[in-house]
C-alpha cells in the first residue's frame, strides 16, 4: 500500500513493507535521501544501500527529482527523526537536472522566489504558508457552517461599484481602441456582450445584503478585484475576501461576530497546523536574531497568535482615537508623517499601527467614523455626521476587516446616494431590499490574505497567495 510521509513519521509499525512516492529534498553521502511529498513540512529519511544500488541510479537522485521507493520502516538511530526507511528498491520517476533546477537546498531571497512562483511552492517556507492558507480557508467555512450561515456565491462580473471608489477593472467585449460613443460623449455599451458597462467585483457585499434579507445569515468567500495602483506589502489587485452579512445584527453584534470569527480561525490553525507553525515560528526567530535588539519583536509568532485568541480586542470610537493621536508622541525623535489636526480626516496606516502596536498593544476595533470618509451604504448615526462603521486593526498588518451596520432607511439611503451623485437607477435592485421588509442588518469584509499574513508572519502579501496580481505583474 502506498502511504504518505506524514503518516509514516507518526507510525510505529516497524519492519512494515511500505511504498512511497515523493521528491528528493537532499541526497547526502550517497546514502541518505530526505524525501518530501507535501503531506507535511517534515521530510522522511530514506537510507539507500549504495553498495547494491546501480551507480546510474545514484547519480539521478538529485534535488527536485521525483522518485518511488519500496522498503521497510525502521526506528531511526540518527538525531532529528524517530523513523526512517531502509530502501530495498528505488525508481526514478522524473529527473531534475541539478545544473538547471532553480530551487537548490539553500536560502533563496523572496524576490527570486516571486520570479519563480511556479516553483517556490517546493520550498519549506512556501509549502508551510500554503498549507496554512488551505487550513484557514477550511476553518472559515467550518466556522460559518457551524454557526448557521449559508455560503452565498456572489457574482464576479457586476454592473455596480459597491465601494464607490472607482477602482474597478472594466470587463468589455468592445474594441478598446475604437469605443462607440453616445451623443453625450460617453461610451455606448449597448453593443457590448452584456449591453451595459460591467466590472470585476470589488466586493460581494451588496448582493450578500439581498441574500441576508431572506436567508438571515450568509457569507461569501471569493476573489475580489481592485485596480488601485498601490505598491505596498498589504495590497493586491486580486485578493480573496470573506464577507458575512447578518439580518437583525447591529454594529455591536457585528463587532462580536468579527472578533469571535477571527479568534476561532486562529485557534483552529494553532490546534491543527502545529508543525507548519513551528517551522514558521523558527524561521522568524532566526530572522529576528539578525536585527539589533531594539528592533526585535517582543513576541514570537506563536505568542502573537495565542495573544489574539486569549485577549479582548479594544473597542474605540474614531473620535476617541483622534484625541489619542493628537495628544501622543509617536516616537522620541520622529513625528507622524501626517499629523491629524482635524476631526474628519481619514487615518493613515501609520496612525493605525501606532494605536495597535504602541498605544493599546492589542487588536483594536475602531468604530463610528465620519460619514464623509466612508461608503454610501453605512448607517448614519443620530449625530448626523458619523456612520456605524467599524475597522478591525491588527498588529503588523493594520486594517484586516472593514464593515458596518447598513443604512436600512430608504429615504436616508436615497439622500446619501443622491449626495454622492450615484445614479439611483443603477441600484434599483439594492433599494428594493429597503422598500420591502427592510430591517437593521450588518456585515463586514475580511481580507483573506491579510489574515494569512498574520497567521504565518509573512511580511509581504505577495508571499501568501500563489500567484500575486500587482501593478505591472501578472507573469504566471
Ligand atoms: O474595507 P473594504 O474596502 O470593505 C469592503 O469592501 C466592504 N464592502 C466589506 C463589507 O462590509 N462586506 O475591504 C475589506 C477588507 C479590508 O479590511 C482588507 O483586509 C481587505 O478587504 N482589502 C484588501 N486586501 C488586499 N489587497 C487589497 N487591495 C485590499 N483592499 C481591501
Ligand atoms: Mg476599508
Amino acid at each position: 500500500m502506498r502511504t504518505n510521509v506524514a503518516e509514516l513519521l507518526s507510525s510505529k509499525n516497524f519492519l512494515q513493507e511500505i511504498q512511497i512516492k515523493g521528491w528528493v529534498k537532499t541526497f547526502r553521502a550517497n546514502r541518505f535521501i530526505a524525501l518530501n511529498d507535501g503531506s507535511t513540512i517534515n521530510n522522511i529519511q530514506c537510507v539507500v544501500d549504495f553498495e547494491n544500488t546501480d551507480e546510474s541510479i545514484l547519480k539521478r537522485i538529485t534535488t527536485g527529482a521525483a522518485i518511488a521507493i519500496k522498503g521497510t520502516l525502521n526506528e531511526s538511530l540518527g538525531k532529528g527523526q524517530s523513523v526512517e526507511i531502509q530502501v530495498s528498491d528505488i525508481e526514478i520517476l522524473g529527473d531534475s537536472n541539478p545544473e538547471e533546477y532553480p530551487i537548490q537546498p539553500k536560502k533563496h531571497s523572496f524576490e527570486f522566489l516571486r520570479e519563480n512562483a511556479h516553483l517556490r511552492i517546493r520550498t519549506n517556507t512556501f509549502s508551510a504558508v500554503m498549507r496554512l492558507r488551505s487550513a484557514l480557508s477550511f476553518a472559515v467555512h467550518k466556522y460559518f457552517t457551524e454557526n448557521g450561515f449559508y455560503n452565498f456565491h456572489a457574482p464576479i462580473i457586476t454592473g455596480s461599484d459597491a465601494e464607490g471608489a472607482g477602482e474597478m477593472f472594466n470587463v468589455t467585449t468592445l474594441d478598446k481602441n475604437n469605443l462607440p460613443k453616445n451623443e453625450d460623449g460617453k461610451v455606448d455599451y449597448s453593443k457590448d456582450f452584456f449591453g451595459k458597462e460591467t466590472n470585476l467585483t470589488v466586493s460581494g457585499q451588496l448582493e450578500a445584503e439581498t441574500y441576508a434579507m431572506a436567508l438571515g445569515k450568509v457569507y461569501t468567500f471569493g476573489p475580489t478585484f481592485r485596480a488601485e495602483n498601490s505598491n505596498t506589502t498589504r495590497h493586491l489587485a486580486e485578493f480573496w475576501m470573506i464577507e458575512p452579512e447578518v439580518a437583525f445584527n447591529n454594529l455591536d453584534d457585528n463587532m462580536d461576530l468579527a472578533e469571535d470569527f477571527i479568534k476561532s480561525v486562529i485557534s483552529y490553525v494553532l490546534e491543527n497546523c502545529k508543525d507548519d507553525l513551528a517551522f514558521l515560528n523558527n524561521r522568524l526567530l532566526d530572522e529576528e536574531k539578525g536585527k539589533p535588539a531594539a528592533q526585535r519583536s517582543e513576541m514570537s509568532l506563536l505568542e502573537k497568535l495565542q495573544f489574539v485568541v486569549e485577549n479582548n480586542f479594544k473597542r474605540v470610537s474614531y473620535t476617541e482615537a483622534i484625541d489619542i493621536l493628537r495628544n501622543c508622541k509617536p516616537n522620541k525623535k520622529k513625528k507622524f508623517q501626517y499629523i491629524i489636526n482635524e476631526w474628519g480626516a481619514d487615518l493613515q496606516s501609520e496612525h493605525e499601527r501606532f494605536l495597535v502596536e504602541k498605544h493599546f498593544k492589542c487588536p483594536v476595533i475602531l468604530f463610528d467614523y465620519p460619514a464623509n470618509i466612508k461608503a454610501f451604504y453605512m448607517r448614519l448615526n443620530d449625530d448626523g455626521k458619523t456612520v456605524r462603521a467599524m475597522d478591525v486593526l491588527f498588529p503588523g498588518i493594520g486594517e484586516i476587516v472593514g464593515g458596518s451596520q447598513r443604512e436600512e432607511r430608504l429615504d436616508v439611503l436615497k439622500q446619501k446616494i443622491a449626495a454622492l451623485n450615484i445614479d439611483e437607477k443603477e441600484l434599483w435592485w439594492y433599494l428594493d431590499t429597503r422598500k420591502f421588509g427592510t430591517a437593521v442588518h450588518s456585515g463586514f469584509g475580511l481580507g483573506f490574505e491579510r489574515l494569512v499574513q498574520f497567521a504565518t508572519g509573512m511580511g509581504n502579501i505577495r508571499d501568501v497567495i500563489p500567484y500575486p496580481r500587482t501593478p505591472q505583474n501578472a507573469e504566471f
